[in-house]
């Protein structure tokens, strides 16, 4: 299985919206979801969009909860529950090395198409929830620190056995 190189913060594929997909089964969109995975698999990660890998679509994969398989979304579109957000430690691939504290939506709705071309929809919450919005977040050019309140918290994951120590 092809491992695909990762773009890091700083190239501009990161910033910007990609482009949805019209046909979500032609083959090699396939090709690429799979390559995702394994490279998602291979770097420790819990989601992964296409634009990290150079491919400014709107496709991602991600870690799921009870599911043998990972989630692979094409189109993914999100709607939170009303609740308010919640803080948590985020990390990605294309910012290695670092964490920081992210509020987000602890629980929502999402859709999007499977690489048939069918309808998927389901609930999320807690981290599955974090790693949707974060992956969403990619295919419109933003990333994790950007939604930071506070940017003192972003830390060296070498670090992080401070991060309760913060002033
Ligand atoms: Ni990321």
């Amino acid at each position: 299985m092809t491992l695909l190189k990762i773009a890091l913060m700083g190239h501009p594929v990161l910033l910007t919206r990609a482009a949805p997909v019209a046909d979500p089964r032609e083959p090699d969109l396939r090709r690429l979801a799979e390559a995702m995975i394994a490279t998602m698999l291979d770097a420790d990660g819990a989601g992964l969009a296409a634009p990290q890998v150079h491919v400014s679509r709107r496709l991602i994969v991600a870690c799921a909860p009870e599911r043998d398989a990972p989630l692979v979304l094409a189109n993914p579109e999100l709607e939170p529950f009303a609740d308010p957000a919640e803080d948590g430690w985020e990390g990605c691939l294309s910012i290695p090395g670092l964490r920081g504290v992210v509020p987000r939506a602890p629980r929502l709705r999402y859709r999007g198409q499977d690489l048939d071309g069918k309808l998927v929809t389901g609930e999320a919450e807690g981290f599955f929830a974090r790693v949707l919005q974060h992956e969403v977040d990619h295919l419109d050019g933003v990333l994790y620190p950007m939604r930071m309140s506070d940017l003192g918290r972003l830390t060296f994951l070498s670090e992080m056995k401070h991060a309760a120590e913060k002033p």
